[in-house]
Order: structure tokens, then C-alpha cells, then sequence
């Protein structure tokens, strides 16, 4: 087995950038696993279905193409909103289960980002990060990022998103968004991306250490 490297955390805490600066920095392939919901959530829209058919969902990630993973609206704050209630349903992650396991399964390693990575996908990783931070802080940055891509949204509207989110993804039956026993805690509320990276990336050497890398 490679180097796993699994980070979790809520929306917009900074987790995805974490991830994908420590893929790089690594040398290990990386998966946003969000998108992963989000594209079944945009299919499942564009087909007209009802995010709260499970077995409707299920189909479209059954089905999911990965090229799918790269259109730009999947990007958007209805996509995260769709994924979050299709990620609900036990029959979409136990469709997209194989793909993220074989996906940690590479060799040298790997860096999978997600709600249950640590908890669920690969529980033997050998790091594990939660990354996390105040909803107003994660609201904030969420607003920045959605208006810098052209969105019309109020600062207001997206902390009433992240905190609906939060709920539903920490509330749910299957794989809820839970911080793995063995998982060390990122707080970036009062850190710059700089200074989370840095705080990621010494964890990492730690356990990179720890198995003799
Ligand atoms: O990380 P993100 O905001 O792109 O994720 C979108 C939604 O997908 C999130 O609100 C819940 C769901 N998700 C999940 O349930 N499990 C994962 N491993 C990743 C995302």
C-alpha cells in the first residue's frame, strides 16, 4: 500500500487547496472527491430528476463519467448545494466507493480530499488532516471565490449555505462528515493559506516519518 495522504473538513475550510498544494509538494496524484457529488448532482439536474430520488441519483453515479468531473459548472454554488443532497442518499457513495479506493490504492501514494476520507475510504491512511474553520471565515472565503468567478451572491446568502451544509452533511445516516479518531485537527480560522500549508505540510513530514519515509 502507498502513502495516503486523506484530508477532510467542511465546506470552504480551505481543505481542497491544502490537498492539492501537498499532492504537488509530494509528488502523489490527487482527487477532490467533491466533485465526485457534484457531478452526480449536475447530471441528476440535468436530466430534470429530484435530488431526493435515491435511486434516480444512485443511477447517475453508477453511470458517472470522469470527464464530467472538469465541466465548470460543477463548480458552482448549485452544484454544492446538489451534491450535498445527493451525498445523502447510501446508494451514491456506495457507487462511487471502488473508484475512490482504487484511486488510494496507487502506488507511491496518494492525496484524496473529501467529507469522509479518513472515516470511510481509506480509515489506514497514514495522515490525516481535518481541516477546518469558523462558518463566518469559511463563508467569506466561499463568497470571495464564487463572486471572483462571476456568481451574484450576497455574503449573507452563503453563510445561510455553509451552515445548512454543515448540518446536513455532519447529520446524515451514511458516512456522516466526522473527524477520524486518529486524524490531526488544521484550524485555519486565524491562519493565511501560507501559514495552513506550512501547518499541513509538517503534519504530513511527521507522518511521513512515522513510516519511514
Ligand atoms: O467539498 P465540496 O464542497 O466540493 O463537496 C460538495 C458536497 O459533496 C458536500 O457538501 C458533501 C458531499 N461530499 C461528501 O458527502 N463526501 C465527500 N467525500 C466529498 C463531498
Amino acid at each position: 500500500m502507498g502513502f495516503v495522504i486523506a484530508v477532510d473538513g467542511p465546506a470552504a475550510s480551505g481543505k481542497g487547496t491544502i490537498a492539492s498544494v501537498l499532492a504537488k509538494d509530494f509528488g502523489y496524484p490527487f482527487l477532490d472527491t467533491g466533485l465526485l457529488y457534484r457531478a452526480v448532482g449536475v447530471r441528476l439536474l440535468d436530466q430534470g430528476g429530484d435530488l431526493d430520488d435515491a435511486k434516480a441519483a444512485q443511477a447517475c453515479a453508477q453511470n458517472l463519467d470522469l470527464a464530467e468531473l472538469e465541466r465548470p459548472d460543477v463548480r458552482t454554488r448549485a452544484a454544492g448545494e446538489a451534491a450535498s443532497r445527493v451525498a445523502v442518499h447510501g446508494g451514491v457513495r456506495a457507487a462511487l466507493l471502488a473508484l475512490q479506493k482504487d484511486f488510494a490504492a496507487q502506488e507511491p501514494g496518494a492525496v484524496l480530499d473529501g467529507r469522509d476520507i479518513g472515516t470511510v475510504i481509506t480509515p489506514h491512511a497514514q495522515a490525516k488532516l481535518f481541516v477546518t474553520a469558523t462558518p463566518e471565515i469559511r463563508a467569506e472565503r466561499r463568497w470571495r471565490q464564487l463572486s471572483g468567478q462571476g456568481e451574484a451572491v450576497t455574503y449573507e446568502d452563503i453563510l445561510a449555505d455553509i451552515r445548512k451544509r454543515d448540518e446536513r452533511d455532519s447529520g446524515r445516516d451514511s458516512a456522516p462528515l466526522a473527524m477520524a479518531p486518529d486524524a490531526v485537527l488544521l484550524d485555519t480560522s486565524e491562519k493565511t493559506i501560507d501559514a495552513a500549508i506550512d501547518a499541513a505540510r509538517r503534519i504530513v513530514e511527521a507522518a511521513r516519518a512515522k513510516a519511514g519515509l
